[in-house]
């Protein structure tokens, strides 16, 4: 899949309710989901054939969309079914899921209270979202310039592309700096999140993470922090200043794309990818697969 275009992959894509193959699943250029980034996505995985945390991910889908004020036309189940028939239809077994709604072109002013609302699901194999090669040695993130906005500057709970623009942004400038990601802080200054991850770091045994108050609390997140618990690893979600990162041994990210990602590097701050996280990416790894199989076994 290396450097094929997306918009040039095989298959089929689900579209308002049909399949149409992958090269006709196409939009107009007056849409409104592109001029206002009225559009709310997102980022699933399938493992062993089955899509993990599906119902979460459609559940939040929803969400996302009333939360820019609009209803997706279709229930959890209907969009649940669309993600696992095409799975099937794509024949894969372990892939990358991305449902995404959007106001279509009714109308094209910033108001858009009628214009229909579309959805769509693709499904790609993108096997790693950093580097499989640098992945175990850690990755090494700057610090970004932009901050994750206050929640009444922005409707920060939502999956919605427009959050995204800071977050492109934050990630080309590090890349341009040879980083592979960038940490992002928040408004009042404390560490938020990375452009598309979760971030957790480790002190004496402990997992710290930030307080989702103002970015996505993500299903790995509450997926890792709930197996964390079960291997008997406190986990403490607070406020976490910059300046505290130098007293931490292990970081990690975490996110459907990332999955559990170590990192050695933020900005001035150093770390070693130890036993903590490692604990943790073999225990993701077994839980994201399907529960029939395990038992199978
Ligand atoms: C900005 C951002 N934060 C966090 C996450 C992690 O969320 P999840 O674990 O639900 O994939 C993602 C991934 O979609 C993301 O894009």
């Amino acid at each position: 899949m290396a450097s094929v275009p997306f918009d040039q992959l095989d298959g089929h894509i689900w579209m308002n309710g049909e399949f149409v193959r992958w090269a006709d699943a196409k939009l107009h250029v007056l849409t409104h989901g592109l001029h206002y980034a009225s559009s709310v996505f997102e980022g699933e995985r399938a493992y062993g054939g089955e899509i993990f945390k599906l119902t979460e991910h459609t559940e939040r889908l929803i969400e996302s969309g009333r939360i820019l004020g609009f209803e997706i036309p279709y229930t959890v189940e209907e969009i649940n079914q669309a993600c696992r028939d095409l799975l099937v239809k794509q024949g894969f077994t372990d892939a990358y899921v991305r449902p995404i709604a959007w106001r279509g072109s009714e109308s094209l002013g910033v108001s858009a209270q009628n214009n229909r609302i579309n959805v769509a699901i693709a499904i790609w194999q993108w096997p790693s979202y950093f580097d499989p090669a640098t992945k175990m040695k850690g990755i090494r993130l700057d610090i970004a310039e932009y901050c994750r906005p206050d929640p009444r500057t922005a409707p920060s709970r939502a999956k919605a592309a427009g959050l995204y623009m800071i977050c492109t942004l934050s990630k080309h400038a590090a890349e341009a700096k040879g980083y592979a990601d960038a940490l992002m802080l928040d408004w009042r200054g404390q560490i938020a999140e990375a452009t598309g991850a979760n971030i957790f770091f480790v002190k004496d045994g402990k997992l710290h993470t930030p307080t989702p108050d103002c970015f996505l609390d993500g299903i790995t997140r509450r997926t890792v922090i709930g197996l964390a618990r079960d291997l008997g690893i406190e986990v403490i979600e607070r406020a976490i200043m910059p300046e505290e990162m130098a007293g931490f041994e292990e970081a990690f990210l975490c996110g459907t794309a990332a999955e559990v990602t170590p990192i050695s590097e933020i900005a001035q701050y150093r770390f070693t990818p130890g036993a903590l996280s490692k604990k943790l990416i073999d225990a993701y790894e077994a839980e994201v697969q399907p529960k029939q199989a395990q038992a199978a076994e």
